[in-house]
């Protein structure tokens, strides 16, 4: 069955989009989910976060979680014949974690894809919410909490551009979402395209 991911920096709107997602795809009985999961190594993830701990362990225990994730959840999924639509998957590592670890190590990229390359599953197909920096940066700004991290500008910038490479390296996979349109629309165009890859993958198991 297929694999879904949706992608995007902080305050792109992933979020609203996956409650959208689970009312208009519920007749696809498709299993949503998310990273860092809602399990005991995705809080270890948020604690780590929330602790600003060293980067490469941040890095591991962000891969940890995915491990677990694809054990608990994305495998038996996709071994039942349900797709799976997941808020964050490995291009979050590839793209913040590539950043994060800019001039620690020699080449984080090749690091972090080596780390999951024997048993990371690839997502069929990546929708990838873009919106200036600028306004992603406002509607954080409306959360009154202190910004982690990732949220920085300058940080932002950078992670975008990383996903942005990523886009261009695999544009068969990936499907860029304009997110400054309004929110019902940008519904509707994911809706559709993931109904269509859904409907494709079900053609070729038809016997
Ligand atoms: P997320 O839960 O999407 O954000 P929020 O708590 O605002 O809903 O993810 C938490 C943060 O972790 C977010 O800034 C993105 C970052 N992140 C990584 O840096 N690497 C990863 O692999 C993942 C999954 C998330």
């Amino acid at each position: 069955m297929v694999l879904i991911t949706l992608e995007g920096i902080d305050g792109t709107g992933k979020t609203t989009l996956m409650t959208h997602l689970q009312h208009r795809l519920a007749d696809l009985e498709p299993v949503f989910t998310r990273e860092p999961t809602t399990s005991w190594t995705g809080r270890a993830v948020r604690r780590g976060i929330a602790e600003e701990i060293e980067p490469v362990a941040e890095a591991l225990l962000f891969a940890a979680d995915h491990a677990a994730h694809l054990a608990s959840i994305v495998r038996p999924a996709l071994a039942e014949g349900r797709p799976v639509i997941s808020d964050r998957y490995s291009d979050s590592r590839y793209a913040y974690q590539s950043v994060v670890l800019e001039g620690l190590l020699r080449d984080p990229m090749g690091w972090l894809r080596d780390v999951h390359a024997a048993w990371t599953v690839p997502p069929d197909q990546t929708y990838l919410l873009v919106l200036p920096i600028d306004q992603a940066v406002r509607r954080l700004g409306g959360k009154h909490r202190r910004r982690e991290h990732f949220e920085q500008e300058e940080v932002l910038r950078r992670v975008q551009e990383a996903y942005m490479t990523l886009a261009e390296a695999e544009p068969w996979r990936f499907v860029l979402v304009d997110a400054t349109k309004e929110k019902r629309e940008v519904a509707g165009f994911v809706e559709a395209g993931i109904r269509e890859t859904v409907e494709r993958s079900r053609a070729r198991r038809r016997p």
